[in-house]
């Protein structure tokens, strides 16, 4: 069921970590939360959602009636801006930083709550001029600035949809985005920094944009940034300061529905076309100020937040903008790399601004893991008391080394699991109420329902099955863009009434619940979710290449890495040169066609495919292949003599 991701052989494990007494009595969770959720789910998140401010109040909490398609408190009215700014002002917080922004290259700037909110009214003033109403769409395509974070929330303090496109996609994945959600805004950067070097983010909006490919689009807002040189078309491009700085910094934000759409945020699925998953207003704000505030036990008036996602991933939407601020809480947002310039910049951070809850994914702690413990013991990391995990399974090995060495033993690790369709962390420990355990992200959320199921649908109380949501969430997706059909099949149709995830999973003898991955075609690398047909589809738009499988293997710092087999044409043969040649060009054309990050690790040349009867690519054996493992059952191929012919090949040493 899981692909490799090493974890299933540890479940018996038994160490455990229970809360100090000094966490437990100041702890935000209390044990309570579990059973007012168990008594009444409804009432609980009603109450929940009275913590943010509403225009105007709900009185229906969830309507259901037309499954899978759910409402949550339909009839109230807010806006999003204004609970993650105005109200902080308004109740005498507005001194309080918002943001330390520590650029790459050394820059940095604070916000407090007032001069944020000032920054997000002229924005949203200048975007207004440009046109922008609610209900229209804005691409966002920005380095990870303060900026990008005042784009968004200028966008949704009209109404209007953003959907964050992160930077390291190509032109043609943007141009894609923007086509699907016809975009009529889009706002980018003359550049950003990225490992000591300055990115370009313009020349691929250009791109994306030439010969009118986009014809959605009226207007370019570009920051400022880089310094580059940029393309410029009259009319089109603004810089963001020609329209934002001379605007009013006066703006009253208006009131929506509760189910007025917030954000289009596209995530890879099974075919090879990114889905856009559709996130509305109340329910997931809701969700997203619980889950932060509860699970990271984050007392807004001390503590320094620090999540290092990128605001191009769900994880940067829900806690690094809509969580942290809705809860107003002063918290880092960090340009550049970990390693610029130098694996200690983390550390140096956290020590400069007394961060005291960080949360990352475990793909970053294996690699500081492997450099070993002298780089973050240089700096001081005391002021931390919680550490969170997300993105895809952690070891057990790098779960004991970050409580350990990053944590100094004794903060408490918060496992977190959810996706970019939950919109928030559905299944995790409690700090101060769960004694963790290392490896597994343990218990539903209050007022969150799962299950284990087995390929029958069939409820399993020990062991692994499918990973399923049992009832609806307030901040579950209400859909995928512009395509109702396509979000019932995906989720909906596996098992009736329940969502299915598409992780495999087990439940252990406590009743804790361990994360094995993913069981569809879906792969994560370094957390980052990619298919495997999308990059087979950009490997086959290459003249070269006939035919093309790609599978996701175990890699001990990735998680997964980019395996690709291809078949060549025939009559292409000779021009592709040698294998380690045209690998080397299929792999830069992937990064053009998709972005850097789905850059195949290895690309073996082979002149057959498995295949089953039916034709379908039988991607266990090239796992094998990849895994360098011996080779499992065969007998269902229609020629069972290919895979030595690949076999044979590859130990001829023919890879890349
Ligand atoms: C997939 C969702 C949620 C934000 C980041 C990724 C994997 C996520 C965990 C975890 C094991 C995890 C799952 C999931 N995943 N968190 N704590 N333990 N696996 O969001 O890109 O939508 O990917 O990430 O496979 O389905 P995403």
């Amino acid at each position: 069921m899981s692909k490799g991701t090493g974890i299933e052989n540890l479940q018996h494990e038994t160490r455990r970590f229970p809360p100090s007494a000094e966490f437990i009595a100041q702890a935000i969770a209390k044990p309570e939360l579990y059973q007012q959720a168990q008594t009444d789910r409804l009432d609980f998140w009603a109450n929940q959602a009275r913590e943010l401010y509403w225009h105007k109040p709900f009185t229906k909490t969830l309507d259901y009636s037309n499954a899978p398609f759910a409402t949550w408190f339909e009839d109230g009215e807010l806006n999003v801006s204004y609970n993650t700014l105005d109200r902080h002002v308004l109740a005498g917080r507005g001194e309080r930083i918002a943001i330390y922004f520590e650029g790459e290259n050394g820059d940095t700037r604070t916000y407090t709550y007032a001069e944020l909110l000032a920054e997000v009214k002229k924005t949203a003033n200048a975007f207004a001029s440009l046109g922008l109403v609610s209900g229209d769409r804005v691409a966002i395509y920005m380095p990870m600035v303060p900026e990008a974070v005042i784009a968004m929330l200028a966008t949704v303090r009209l109404g209007a949809i953003h959907s964050v496109i992160f930077g390291g996609f190509s032109a043609e994945s943007l141009r894609n985005r923007i086509n699907d959600a016809e975009a009529e805004l889009i706002i980018t950067a003359d550049g950003g920094y990225r490992k000591g070097k300055v990115s370009a983010l313009k020349p691929a909006v250009d791109e994306a944009l030439a010969d009118d490919s986009c014809p959605s689009v009226k207007n370019v807002v570009v920051l400022k940034r880089g310094g580059n040189q940029v393309g410029w078309v009259q009319g089109r491009d603004h810089w963001w300061s020609d329209v934002v700085d001379s605007a009013s910094s006066e703006h009253e934000a208006e009131s929506f529905g509760a189910e007025h759409p917030l954000f289009i945020l596209y995530t890879s699925g099974t075919t090879g076309k990114p889905k856009g998953i559709l996130h509305t207003s109340g329910g997931y704000l809701t969700q997203a100020v619980f889950t932060h505030k509860n699970v990271f036990d984050v007392h807004p008036e001390k503590d320094v937040y620090w999540c290092t996602a990128d605001v191009g991933w769900i994880t940067g939407h829900t806690y690094v903008v809509y969580g942290p601020l809705a809860n107003g809480v002063s918290q880092v947002i960090y340009e550049g790399t970990p390693d610029s310039p130098d694996w200690g910049r983390w550390w140096q951070i956290i020590e400069k601004y007394k961060v005291s809850i960080f949360y990352t994914a475990p793909t970053a702690i294996r690699t500081f893991m492997k450099l070993g413990r002298e780089i973050p013991d240089k700096s001081d990391l005391t002021s931390l008391r919680v550490l969170g995990s997300v993105g895809e399974p952690i070891n057990p090995e790098a779960w004991i080394w970050y409580r350990d060495v990053i944590g100094g033993n004794s903060c408490p690790i918060v496992d977190t699991w959810w996706q970019t369709e939950t919109g928030a962390i559905m299944i995790s420990p409690l700090p101060g109420i769960t004694s963790t355990k290392p490896g597994s992200a343990q218990v539903a959320l209050p007022g969150i329902s799962i299950g284990i199921v087995d390929e029958e649908g069939k409820k399993v109380t020990s062991g692994g099955g499918y990973l399923t949501i049992n009832e609806p969430w307030p901040s579950m997706l209400r859909g995928i863009w512009g395509d109702p059909e396509r979000f019932q099949k995906t989720y909906w149709s596996q098992y009736p009434g329940l969502y299915f995830a598409g992780d495999g999973a087990r439940i252990d003898d406590d009743g804790d619940v361990w994360i094995l991955g993913r069981v569809d075609d879906v792969m994560n690398v370094s957390g980052h979710r990619l298919s495997t047909a999308e990059i087979e589809s950009a490997l086959v738009s290459h003249p070269f290449v006939a035919e093309a499988a790609v599978v996701g293997a175990t890699d001990e710092t990735t998680g997964q890495a980019i395996v690709a087999f291809v078949i060549l044409r025939a009559d292409q043969v000779a021009a592709a040169g040698s294998d380690s040649d045209v690998s080397k060009l299929l792999r830069d054309h992937v990064a053009k066609e998709i972005g850097p990050i789905a850059k195949p690790r290895q690309i073996m040349v082979v002149s057959e495919l498995p295949k089953t009867r039916s034709g379908k690519i039988m991607r266990r054996l090239l796992r094998d292949v990849a895994e360098d493992r011996p080779i499992g059952d065969v007998t269902t191929l229609a020629d069972t003599t290919v895979m030595d012919v690949i076999t044979g090949k590859l130990a001829a040493g023919a890879t890349d």
